[in-house]
């Protein structure tokens, strides 16, 4: 049965507003994951499937839900994840979401394949502004867009190291974003669309223009539409990057580097050697290859070997204060949100993005409270349940 949400609270709701508010092809392409969506379905339930310990009388009354990561105070131990093409979604909605994060005091990644420039989004708003890069081809490129970072004071480098070759998503090839369908099928999905979505066409379609990609834009040529871009980075992100380029953008970059898209203890201890600052536990939002396991069930075999030797993060199915907990009771020093982030802007602008912040917020302390700690230094394995914490 249909229900009237007056006032959404879990990301859920937002994912709603999110999907009546964008036309079809762009809440797929949010929404979707790779082929049957196997390993998307899978980082949700592996979140589900942990279970809580309950603990009482422990004197709970003051809490504290801040951490430090990479020389910042964080309000709560969560970073927005990089999503590529987010100023389709939202108004200019790359600077929305990093005024929005600096005010709530968490990280925002920006993603190399954004709307608005690092430039533009650097001086939207304050906090910690990390960078998400793709190895590009053309490594003058790459080094600019290093540089135009640094600049614009990028406090983190995330390289992405789980998209040599693009997974396929049934869904874009379905809505024709990737491949399949001509330049007409787009023309008449663009009029159906913005005929269909009014709310949207008028306040992202027509006014968050210009739909370029502010990052690469100074280096592809002959670009107008969003498609012409993603052709490019699809023939321009590098398949042949491998460890030794890594020393290559240590040369380039002297801050925080942290590698994105690990899954395997083994290339954790790998990245440890290379002299990673952090690695992000991921699969890309189940949207590269489909069938691998779940980020938060890899977490506790990465975290065993490389723990204490860099910062651990996590990304892929966190929905919930609770899951940011379970995160950290698996061994992440922060966890990340990609999907949830944009279905609270697309859905219910930067009110709603800072009020699903806020729900993160609440909920975290809450289930500190309620599993017994009270500073986010206390957090292990006890706050879960032994039948489920040990193997998720
Ligand atoms: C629409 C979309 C676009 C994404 N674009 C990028 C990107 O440009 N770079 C990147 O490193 N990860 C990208 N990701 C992956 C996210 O950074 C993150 O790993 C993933 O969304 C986490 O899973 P979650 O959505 O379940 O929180 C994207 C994810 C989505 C949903």
């Amino acid at each position: 049965m249909p229900t009237l949400t007056l006032a959404p609270a879990s990301v859920a709701d937002y994912r709603r507003l999110a999907e009546r508010r964008l036309p079809r092809f762009l809440f797929d392409y949010l929404d979707g994951g790779a082929y049957a969506e196997v390993t998307l379905a899978r980082n949700v339930r592996d979140f589900e499937r942990l279970e809580l310990h309950q603990r009482i009388l422990r004197d709970v009354s003051a809490r504290s839900t801040a951490t430090t990561l990479f020389g910042a105070e964080l309000t709560l131990p969560l970073a927005l994840s990089p999503v590529g093409l987010s100023g389709m979604m939202a108004r200019r909605g790359e600077a929305a979401a990093r005024r929005v994060a600096g005010f709530f005091g968490i990280p925002y990644c920006l993603s190399t394949l954004s709307v608005c420039s690092v430039e533009e989004t650097a001086a939207a708003g304050s906090g910690p502004l990390w960078f998400q890069l793709y190895m590009i081809r053309d490594r003058g490129a790459c080094a600019d867009l290093i540089a135009r970072a640094k600049a614009s004071g990028v406090t983190v480098l995330a390289l992405t190291v789980d998209l040599p070759v693009v997974g396929t998503r049934y869904r874009d090839v379905r809505n024709t974003m990737s491949g399949g369908g001509g330049s007409w099928a787009r023309l008449r999905r663009g009029l159906i669309s913005y005929a269909l979505h009014p709310g949207w066409a008028l306040e992202v379609g027509l006014g968050g223009r210009p739909h370029i990609l502010g990052n690469i834009a100074p280096y592809v040529k002959n670009a107008s539409t969003p498609a012409d871009f993603s052709a490019w980075a699809n023939a321009s992100i590098d398949p042949s990057i491998s460890w030794a380029d890594l020393a290559w953008i240590r040369s380039q970059w002297d801050g925080p580097l942290v590698i994105k898209g690990i899954l395997s203890p083994e290339d954790a201890v790998e990245a440890v050697k290379s002299g990673v600052d952090g690695i992000i536990v991921s699969n890309h939002g189940g949207r590269q290859l489909d069938g691998v396991a779940s980020s938060i069930s890899m977490l506790p075999r990465i975290a065993d070997k490389v723990s204490g030797q860099t910062k651990l993060l996590v990304d892929g199915g966190v929905r919930s204060g609770q899951d940011i907990l379970k995160a950290m009771a698996m061994g992440a020093d922060a966890a990340m949100v990609g999907r949830p982030w944009v279905y609270a802007l697309a859905g219910a602008g930067e009110a709603g993005l800072l009020n699903q912040l806020k729900a993160f917020h609440g909920e975290f302390s809450v289930s500190m409270a309620l599993t017994g700690v009270t500073d986010t230094r206390q957090i292990g394995r006890s706050v879960l349940d032994l039948r489920s914490g040990g193997d998720a």
